[in-house]
């Protein structure tokens, strides 16, 4: 019988900062979600302000995952495209945990949702090429080889037909230029085409706000491969985020488990 393990997961996005106490061993949230809107400017000052607020809401004390809306190697933001230039080459992952005083881990948001579906969702045990794409205020992706993640991918940067991706396929576009169910489907389809063409996958996912609306833009899409709706929809960036930080703090067998692990693991 698995124990639960609790992480708090925090997905940081253009729009909003949603959080949960995420049960990693099921990928289940242990608390309601709460949401902030993501400051604006949102400034590493302005977004450490929300967090604190978020930490506080849940009176938390332990391990936090971050998802966050940019190239993320070893904690450092490298990109900022619908998150405030400040972030460029910062070391946020540091920066979160020195206002916190807990154990944090950062990954790219969209990676982190995709393992929250490689984990509990669609891609479960898929031994071959999963291709995840979350629809939101920008295209985040996250790509899987028999089930391990190759980081940062960032297809919604491709230029396409002149444009960045994200630039004429966000949710978030769709939203502000009332475009129709059938002219979205009618629009993906040629990206997704492109993007089969590039890494040739074997399942496609859609999640995000975009892929919430699945159901309804996927009888305009023409694929020729698998396609499918993330099942953890908005939860999957928290929930990946939390099991990231969990997976990360246990493999780093560099220094000894912190404290807060070692309650974790015998909670
Ligand atoms: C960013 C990605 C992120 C995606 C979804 C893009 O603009 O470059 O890093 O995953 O938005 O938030």
């Amino acid at each position: 019988m698995s124990r639960e393990v609790g992480v708090l997961g925090v997905d940081i996005g253009g729009t909003g900062c949603k959080a949960a106490i995420v049960d990693i061993t099921n990928g289940k949230l242990k608390s309601e979600r709460f949401r902030l809107d993501t400051p604006q400017p949102s400034t590493p000052e302005n977004v450490g302000k929300t967090i604190q607020k978020i930490v506080e809401h849940f009176n938390w004390k332990g391990m936090v995952g971050f998802g966050f809306p940019a190239i993320v190697k070893n904690g450092v933001s490298h990109s900022a495209a619908n998150i405030h230039g400040d972030w460029l080459h910062f070391n946020a992952e540091k920066y979160f945990g020195n206002l916190l005083q807990l154990p944090v881990k950062l990954t790219n948001d969209a990676d982190a949702a995709g393992i929250a579906a490689l984990k509990f969702g669609a891609a479960q045990n898929q031994k071959s090429t999963v291709l995840f794409l979350t629809i939101g205020t920008g295209i985040g992706s996250a790509l899987f080889r028999d089930g391990k993640l190759i980081p940062n991918t960032e297809f919604g940067h491709l230029f396409f037909k002149e444009k960045i991706a994200e630039k004429t396929l966000s949710n978030a576009i769709r939203k502000r230029d009332k475009i129709s169910m059938k002219k979205w489907g009618k629009m993906w389809t040629p990206y997704l085409q492109h993007l089969e063409r590039l890494v040739n996958p074997d399942l496609i996912i859609l999640g995000g706000g975009g892929g919430k609306k699945f159901d309804r833009f996927a009888p305009y899409l023409q694929v020729d491969t698998k396609i499918v709706a993330a099942e953890l929809s908005n939860n999957a960036g928290i929930v990946g985020a939390a099991v990231y930080a969990y997976d990360t703090f246990a493999k780093d067998t560099t220094k000894p488990p912190s404290k807060t692990l070692q309650k974790l693991q015998s909670s």
